[in-house]
C-alpha cells in the first residue's frame, strides 16, 4: 500500500517559524512521500522483470533508506513541533535525561550543541531498546548514523531549508525557536 503524506498545516501559526517557512517544508516532505512510492513502486517492477542485477536496481535500492527516511523523519520532526511551555521536570522524560546526563539542562546543552555542528542533517535524541539509555546522534543527511534497535524520541531537522528563509545563517536562532515549540508530550509518548 502507497504511503500518504499527513497533514500538519495545524503548526502554522507557530513563533518563529513564517507561513512560508512552514509551506515549503511541508512541500518538501510530501515529495519524500511521492519518491518513496515511486521507488517502492519501481524495484517491485524491476523484481518482476528479472532486473535485479543491474546497477540501476542497486542505485535505486541505496536511494530508498534516503526517501524514506526523508519522508519518516519529516514526519516525526512535525509531529514533536506544535507544543507550548518547557519539558514536564516531573515527567519521565526529563527524568531519564537527569538520570542518564546529570540534569535536564545538561542533555538540552548536548542536544544542541548536535544541532549546531557544520553540516546537513538531523539531531535525534534515541532511546536504546537494549538498555534504555537515551543518546543523542548526528543524522548524516536523512540516512547516515542511525542507531540500530535505538527508538527516536525527538528528532530537530537541521537542513538549511528548515531555518534559511527565516533566520538566514543563524542557525542557533532557529534551535532556539524550535527548542521553544516542541511537542514534550509527544515525545514522552514515544519513550518506553
Ligand atoms: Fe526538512
Amino acid at each position: 500500500m502507497a504511503y500518504t503524506a499527513k497533514d500538519y498545516s495545524k503548526l502554522i501559526g507557530m513563533n518563529g517559524f513564517s507561513e512560508t517557512l512552514l509551506k515549503n517544508h511541508f512541500t518538501l516532505y510530501q515529495g519524500y512521500v511521492t519518491n518513496t512510492n515511486k521507488v517502492l513502486d519501481t524495484l517491485m517492477e524491476m523484481l518482476s522483470e528479472g532486473k535485479t542485477a543491474a546497477p540501476e536496481f542497486a542505485e535505486l535500492k541505496r536511494r530508498l533508506g534516503w526517501e524514506f527516511n526523508g519522508m519518516r523523519l519529516h514526519e516525526f520532526y512535525f509531529e514533536n513541533l506544535g507544543g507550548k511551555g518547557g519539558i514536564g521536570k516531573d515527567g519521565k522524560l526529563a527524568k531519564k535525561m537527569a538520570e542518564d546526563f546529570g540534569s535536564y539542562e545538561t542533555w538540552e546543552k548536548a542536544f544542541k550543541a548536535v544541532g549546531a555542528m557544520r553540516g546537513i542533517g538531523w539531531a535525534g535524541l534515541y532511546q536504546d531498546s537494549a538498555n534504555g539509555k537515551l543518546l543523542n546522534f548526528w543524522i548524516n543527511e536523512h540516512d547516515v548514523g542511525h542507531p540500530a534497535s535505538c527508538n527516536l524520541i525527538l528528532i530537530m531537522d537541521v537542513f538549511e531549508h528548515a531555518f534559511m528563509i527565516d533566520y538566514g545563517l543563524k542557525r542557533a536562532d532557529y534551535i532556539e525557536a524550535f527548542f521553544k515549540n516542541i511537542n514534550w508530550a509527544a515525545a514522552e509518548a514515544r519513550l518506553k
